[in-house]
C-alpha cells in the first residue's frame, strides 16, 4: 500500500469513528467503545497505541540546553518501538518541561548543534529582551548562548509557558522537526487552591507532523502554512494515557506550525476551563468544546471518575478528539482506582481588569501571508515605542489568508471584543492572553500594558551589554525591543512581524 493511499484509509477510518462516537453520545451513551474497524479484506485491524510521554522536569538554574538532530527521538512513549529522525532539545521530543517558581533566577545556556542558526524564545516569559530569543540573538552552528540570568518576575503568574526556536526565516523548520518544550511556572496563588498534582498533573502539547517514508519528521515550506497528517501529543503517535477514577488537570498547548485545533472528549464530557496563557481566570467555566490556534495554552480539569478500570477485551474509553479533522488525539484509559478529589474552586485568585486607555488605540492589519499594516519584518525597524505602563487599546483586523494566531512579547493583554466572524469572546479567552486567534472577518480589541521594570536597565550606570548582530558587527543591547507576530510560522517567518521598543 503505498504512503498516500494509506494516510487515506486512515483518515477514512477516523472519520468513522467520529461519527459513531456522535451517535453513540446522541443516544445518551456516555462511553466510546476503544476503535477497531476493519482493513482490507475485512480483516479487523487495531491501532497500536503508546503510552503518553511525559518529558522529564528540569530547573532553569544552570540549565544547559542542547539543539540537535537526533536519529532516533521516541516517538512511542518512550517503548522504543517507533523511533523518529528530528531535532530536538536535550534529546527528547518534546524538551524536557521546565517548571520554576516566583522568585527563581534563571541561568540557562543554548548550544547550537542544528545545521542552521537557532535562538531559544521563552514563549509568555516576561523577561528582559537580550534573554527574550529575539531573531537578532540567533546563535551560528557550534555556538552557544549565555542567556543572561533573569528572575522569575512578581507579575508572571503561575501558568504554563513554552519553549521554542525563533530564528528569523526558519523558525517553523525548527519547530516542526521538534524543538519545543513546556516551561511551568508555580506561585503561591496557584498553591492555596490545591489543584491535582504529580501524576494527576498532565502537560499536553499538542501538534500535527508529517514523517516521511523513512519515518522520520520532515518539514516542507508553504507559504499558507505547514500542515501535518498525523495528530502528536507530547510527541507521541497515538497515544494512550491511564487515569485513576479522579479529576486531572490538563495543561494542553497548541505547538502546531499552522493547525488551530478543535478539541472534545468522546462522551461529550466537560473541560473545566481554569486557566490559559496568563494563568488562573477569576472564575471556572464549563465547556465542551474548545478551540485553541498555535501558541496558546489551556489549564483544564477533567474529572475520569466514571471512566471504569480498562479491560482489553472489552475496552471502554474516553477519547479526546479534534473534532475539525476528526482526529483521534489521546485515548484514557481507566485503572479503577481512586484518584484527586474536586479543588474548590470558589477561591480562584482575582485578576486585575486593566480599563482606561489612552487614545488613540494602535491598529494592526494583519493581511497576505506577510504583512502586518503593510510592511514585512525587518530586523533593525522598530515599528512603534510603547510607554511602559501604560493601558494602549490594540486593535488587530485582516484582510483574509486566516487563521492569524496574533501573539505580543513582553507582556499579556485581555481581549475586549471579538466582531465580525465568530463573533464572540470564548470562556477561554478571558483574563490574561499572550496570543489570541484571529480569523477571516474578525477584528479583536484587547487592552495591554507593559509593566516591565528593567526596560532601562541596567539603571546603575553600567555600561549595556554588548549584543552582536548576525552580521558580525558589535551593538548594544536594545532592552526595551519586543516582537508581534502572527504564531502561524510561515505567516511569521515570512516576515508578518514587527519590533516594537517598550520605553521607560
Ligand atoms: Cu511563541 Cu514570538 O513566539
Ligand atoms: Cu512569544
Ligand atoms: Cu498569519
Amino acid at each position: 500500500m503505498s504512503a498516500e493511499s494509506e494516510g487515506m484509509s486512515r483518515r477514512t477510518f477516523l472519520r468513522t469513528t467520529l461519527l459513531g462516537a456522535g451517535a453513540l453520545a446522541a443516544g445518551g451513551v456516555q462511553m466510546l467503545t476503544a476503535p477497531a474497524a476493519s482493513g482490507k479484506g475485512g480483516k479487523k485491524q487495531v491501532v497500536e497505541r503508546y503510552p503518553l510521554f511525559i518529558p522529564p522536569v528540569v530547573s532553569p538554574a544552570g540549565l544547559q540546553l542542547d539543539a540537535r538532530p537526533e536519529l532516533d527521538v521516541d516517538v512511542s512513549g518512550g517503548t522504543g518501538k517507533q523511533l523518529a529522525g528530528g531535532w530536538a532539545y536535550n534529546g527528547t521530543f518534546p524538551g524536557p518541561t521546565i517548571v520554576a517558581r516566583q522568585g527563581d533566577v534563571a541561568t540557562i545556556d543554548l548550544q547550537n548543534f542544528l545545521p542552521d542558526e537557532t535562538i531559544t524564545h521563552w514563549h509568555g516569559m516576561i523577561v528582559p529582551h537580550l534573554v527574550d530569543g529575539h531573531p537578532l540573538q540567533a546563535v551560528e552552528p557550534g555556538h552557544t548562548y549565555d542567556y543572561p540570568a533573569f528572575t522569575i518576575l512578581p507579575q508572571q503568574r503561575a501558568t504554563m509557558n513554552w519553549y521554542h526556536p525563533h530564528p528569523h526565516f526558519i523558525t517553523g523548520e525548527q519547530v516542526a522537526m521538534g524543538l519545543a518544550g513546556a516551561f511551568i511556572i508555580r506561585d503561591a496563588d496557584e498553591d492555596a487552591i490545591g489543584l491535582p498534582s504529580g501524576s494527576y498533573e498532565v502537560p499536553m502539547v499538542i501538534r500535527d507532523a508529517k514523517f516521511n517514508n523513512r519515518g522520520n519528521l520532515t518539514f516542507k515550506r508553504s507559504k499558507s502554512g505547514f500542515l501535518g497528517d498525523t495528530p502528536l501529543v507530547n510527541g507521541t503517535v497515538n497515544p494512550y494515557l491511564k487515569v485513576d477514577q479522579g479529576v486531572y488537570r490538563l495543561r494542553v498547548l497548541n505547538g502546531a506550525n499552522a493547525r488551530v485545533f478543535r478539541v472534545a472528549l468522546s462522551n461529550g464530557a466537560p473541560f473545566t476551563v481554569i486557566g490559559n496563557d496568563g494563568g488562573l481566570l477569576p472564575s471556572a467555566a464549563d465547556v465542551s468544546e474548545f478551540e485553541f490556534s498555535p501558541g496558546e495554552r489551556l489549564d483544564l480539569l477533567l474529572d475520569f471518575t466514571g471512566l471504569p478500570a480498562y479491560d482489553p477485551a472489552n475496552p471502554v474509553v474516553w477519547m479526546l478528539q479534534d473534532l475539525d479533522e476528526g482526529w483521534d488525539l489521546l485515548e484514557f484509559r481507566g485503572t479503577g482506582a481512586t484518584g484527586a478529589s474536586a479543588p474548590d474552586l470558589s477561591s480562584l485568585p482575582a485578576v486585575e481588569v486593566l480599563t482606561n486607555p489612552v487614545t488613540p488605540a494602535r491598529e494592526f492589519s494583519f493581511d497576505g501571508m506577510s504583512r502586518i499594516n503593510g510592511r514585512e519584518f525587518e530586523f533593525d525597524r522598530v515599528d512603534f515605542e510603547v510607554p511602559a505602563g501604560q493601558v494602549e487599546r490594540w486593535i488587530f483586523t485582516t484582510g483574509g489568508n486566516g487563521p492569524h494566531p496574533v501573539h505580543t512579547h513582553g507582556a499579556y493583554f485581555q481581549i475586549q471584543s471579538r466582531t465580525g466572524g465568530r463573533g464572540m469572546v470564548f470562556p477561554w479567552e478571558t483574563g490574561w492572553k499572550d496570543t489570541v486567534l484571529l480569523q477571516d472577518g474578525e477584528t479583536v480589541e484587547v487592552l495591554i500594558r507593559f509593566d516591565l521594570d528593567f526596560v532601562s536597565e541596567p539603571s546603575n550606570g553600567a555600561p549595556r551589554p554588548s549584543e552582536t548582530y548576525l552580521d558580525g558587527t558589535a551593538g548594544y543591547a536594545d532592552p526595551g525591543l519586543y516582537l508581534m507576530h502572527c504564531h502561524k510560522l510561515s505567516h511569521e517567518d515570512a516576515g508578518m512581524m514587527l519590533n516594537f521598543r517598550v520605553v521607560g
